[in-house]
């Protein structure tokens, strides 16, 4: 009766990829049998790294859940929301925000990775200082006690928790729970270049591509560069081609096959990726289906429903939160 909470998040930057799939998704499923599952599409998270650019916003959540969806993620077990819809995500915030020291945000290894990375764009601003400020309060308000995360936001789950530890502290009461990460055990996917898979490298496989655009990827999929011929034996090991195989192509046999040949230089490129589309293929078009078979209005509906199952559980917080505070 008494399920644990999973808080999780996306920014919705576009259609979903090979590699959220791998990272996150998978996970979700899972999780969502066993846990009181919010999955939530952190547009203000989006925002805040891409404020210069905000038309393409809407449209892109709608297509993130969508594409959750598509997966298999189940409307009627877990809560699915758009962060926002709940304005006590932002209440949240500017409470944790008073009590977060410069310091803490300003030493975070994201916040500096992102500074130096995303080219271009002016970040040293003071909404995307507090990019972790405002995920704390994504899962302190559902007291999500696990958020699945991948590698790459430890850091955020490692602040959150000393922001509620000093919120506790300071007020003298404990309302929340610390967060736990649950890790993806995959690590990052890599694109079909062999550089990690990220839509800003092009170089992704979309859970909506079509078949044709598909074979096309795959069939430009980088493999071993020293074999130019098809008698040169090949390495498997760190091939994208066959990291892709191994994930995704439940012929395990055929896989094994495959892999003896490439490595005795007995098979062509082509019947790798061939085999490989094929593969990707049979994982893909389940999805595809399910997808066509949510209308926007649909979405739209499960979306009013995520967003008030959500928000009743956020003012509750709010309620707690506010008292503390003497405020209200
Ligand atoms: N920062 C996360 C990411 O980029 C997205 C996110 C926002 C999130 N709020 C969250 C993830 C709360 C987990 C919990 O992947």
């Amino acid at each position: 009766m008494n399920k644990k909470t999973v808080l999780s998040g996306m920014r919705p930057t576009g259609k979903l990829h090979l590699g959220h799939w791998v990272g996150a998704i998978a996970n979700w499923v899972r999780l969502e049998k066993e846990y009181k599952c919010f999955f939530m599409v952190a547009d203000w998270h989006a925002l805040m790294s891409d404020y210069e650019h905000p038309a393409n916003i809407k449209e892109n959540s709608l297509e993130v859940v969508k594409d959750w969806l598509a997966c298999g993620i189940d409307p009627e077990k877990s809560t699915i929301f758009i962060q926002s819809r709940v304005p006590e995500h932002l209440e949240l915030a500017m409470v944790f925000s008073l009590l977060t020291p410069l310091g803490w945000l300003e030493r975070c290894t994201t916040y500096k990775e992102q500074l130096r990375e995303l080219k271009g764009r002016m970040l040293a601003t003071y909404g995307f200082l507090g990019y972790p400020v405002l995920q704390t309060a994504d899962i302190a308000l559902y007291n999500a006690d696990s958020v699945p995360v991948g590698m790459d936001q430890l850091p955020h789950l490692e602040l959150a928790r000393e922001i509620i530890r000093k919120f506790h502290k300071l007020y003298k009461k404990n309302i929340f729970v610390e967060p736990k990460p649950i890790l993806t055990a995959v690590p990052k996917l890599v694109g079909i270049d062999n550089r990690k898979m990220s839509k800003s490298y092009n170089n992704s496989i979309n859970l909506s591509d079509s078949q044709e655009t598909l074979k096309k990827k795959v069939f430009s999929m980088y493999t071993d560069p020293k074999r130019t011929r098809a008698d040169i034996p090949g390495k498997v090991e760190g091939n994208p081609v066959f990291i892709y195989h191994d994930l995704f192509n439940r012929d395990l046999e055929q896989v094994k096959e495959l892999k003896k040949r490439y490595q005795a230089g007995g098979v062509g490129d082509v019947e790798v990726k061939d085999k490989l589309y094929q593969a990707l293929n049979r994982f893909l078009e389940p999805i595809r289906q399910k997808r066509e078979s949510f209308s926007d209005l649909k979405v739209q509906e499960i979306l009013v429903k995520g967003t008030e199952q959500a928000a009743l559980v956020a003012k509750k917080t709010m309620t707690k939160v506010k008292t503390c505070l003497h405020l209200g």
